[in-house]
């Protein structure tokens, strides 16, 4: 038996719900997905002049609750100037606005360093009259400024593509007893029913307590991700499912499509396949890229990938065991091309692999392996059918780069 590394443009897996995508969203040929998306949510850099990490765990210790990991950098939000970032932002809308069903909508994610800017510019691409909402999300985050209030919400744009516009509000109801007006009278209705009343402008209006609420333009009710969040997956600015569900659940029904072009580590893409939706994620950072893929497998989220594999030589040793009806297929140890920072050994380099069929550059995947909270150990024997043909195996490390080896057996 040898192995030979070569390279692995696409993974494909059965009843996938989605695809995720390395590289520069503006550059990107998504026109297989022209005119089919329902939702694009962007969360782009916001000029903040800052560098953002993902802290990688690393191996059975850092996955166990320990304090071993390493920061790798995730991406750069530095700009020469204000017309540069905004003509990056200007790609990553008109790459939206092709993707977008004409019932679709967009939001786009800012904080109030830049928000003036891209609503002038969202107004400018989609049309002013297709301005739908500015919503405030409010949360609340450690730190106080003494010199100005605190900066304590993010602005998302809301714009339909065009006046077909799809939107129930309905799937969003708000759990009784949030929103409820305090400064209204209380009392209730001739058959019984509680309810609260408020007089303006010579009308009165009722809001029966059993009646369901949805939300306005400002969610305060939505958490930031707190430090312990199980969620957290080490990505700087991880934004929380529950703000995604309410963004794409009015407009997009179920098995529709809602794309991410920042999609950083996928919490759009876990939204959309929790709420029984499609999803299309692209960033341009492969350790995104890298979380984005481990998430989506341990939520148990089939899906499709698309990215090259890394040629600079690096040894693998993987052997296959006959079984019955099975083979076993082993990874004994892996070396990259570099050695891994701060002394980190095979097995705990290898962060996630998987087996599988390739063909024409094409892995078609049967079995993944990795690693996670409950699992910090990776499992490094995976089954394959008896004698599956141009087996293969595929290997991401723990700074994120992906190697791929054909099994040539005898
Ligand atoms: C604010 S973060 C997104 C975080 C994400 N919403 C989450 O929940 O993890 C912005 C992302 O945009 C990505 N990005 C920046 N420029 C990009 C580009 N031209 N194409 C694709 N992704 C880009 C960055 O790599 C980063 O992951």
């Amino acid at each position: 038996m040898g192995i030979r590394q070569t390279n692995c443009v696409r993974e494909t897996r059965r009843d996938a719900r989605g695809e995720i995508r390395l590289g520069d969203s503006c550059l990107m040929d998504l026109s297989a997905y022209w005119g089919q998306v329902s939702c694009v949510y962007l969360d782009p850099p916001y000029m903040t002049g800052d560098r953002f990490i993902l802290r990688q765990r690393v191996g059975v210790e850092g996955w166990g609750g320990g304090k071993r990991y390493i920061d790798l950098p995730a991406y750069t939000d530095r700009w020469p100037d204000r017309e540069t970032y905004l003509e990056m932002l200007r790609g990553m809308v008109r790459q939206a606005v092709l993707l977008l069903k004409d019932d679709g909508a967009l939001f786009v994610h800012v904080d109030t360093r830049v928000d003036a800017h891209v609503r002038l510019l969202l107004d400018e691409l989609l049309g002013e009259k297709n301005f739908v909402n500015q919503l405030v999300w409010s949360y609340q985050s450690g730190g106080r400024a003494r010199n100005h209030y605190s900066r304590k919400h993010d602005i998302i744009f809301f714009y339909r593509k065009t006046p077909e516009l799809k939107f129930d509000i309905t799937r969003v109801p708000l759990p009784r007893g949030t929103n409820r007006q305090n400064h209204m009278k209380r009392t209730v209705d001739e058959s019984g029913r509680a309810c609260r009343t408020i007089r303006t402008a010579g009308k009165t209006y009722v809001y029966y307590d059993d009646d369901p609420v949805y939300p306005g333009d400002v969610w305060n009710d939505l958490s930031h991700l707190q430090q312990k969040d199980p969620q957290r997956t080490g990505y700087d600015t991880q934004k929380p499912v529950s703000l995604l569900s309410r963004v794409l659940l009015p407009v997009a029904d179920e098995n529709d499509l809602v794309a991410d072009l920042c999609a950083g580590s996928g919490t759009t893409g876990i939204a959309a396949a929790m709420n029984g939706r499609r999803f299309l994620l692209a960033d341009s950072s492969p350790a995104a890229f890298a979380v984005m893929r481990r998430r989506l497998l341990s939520a148990k989220v089939q899906f499709d990938a698309e990215t090259p594999s890394c040629m600079e030589p690096a040894k693998a040793d993987i052997r296959v065991y006959p079984g019955l009806g099975f083979d076993d297929v082993c990874l004994m140890g892996f070396e990259p091309p570099e050695p891994w920072p701060e002394g980190i050994m095979s097995p705990d380099g290898i962060e996630q692999w998987s087996v599988g069929q390739l063909r024409d550059g094409m892995f078609q995947v049967l079995s993944d392996a990795f690693r996670s909270p409950t699992e910090p150990e990776l499992n490094r024997m995976l089954q394959v059918p008896m004698n599956t043909p141009d087996l293969a195996v595929l290997i991401v490390d723990v700074l994120g780069n992906r190697y791929c080896y054909q099994v040539e057996r005898e």
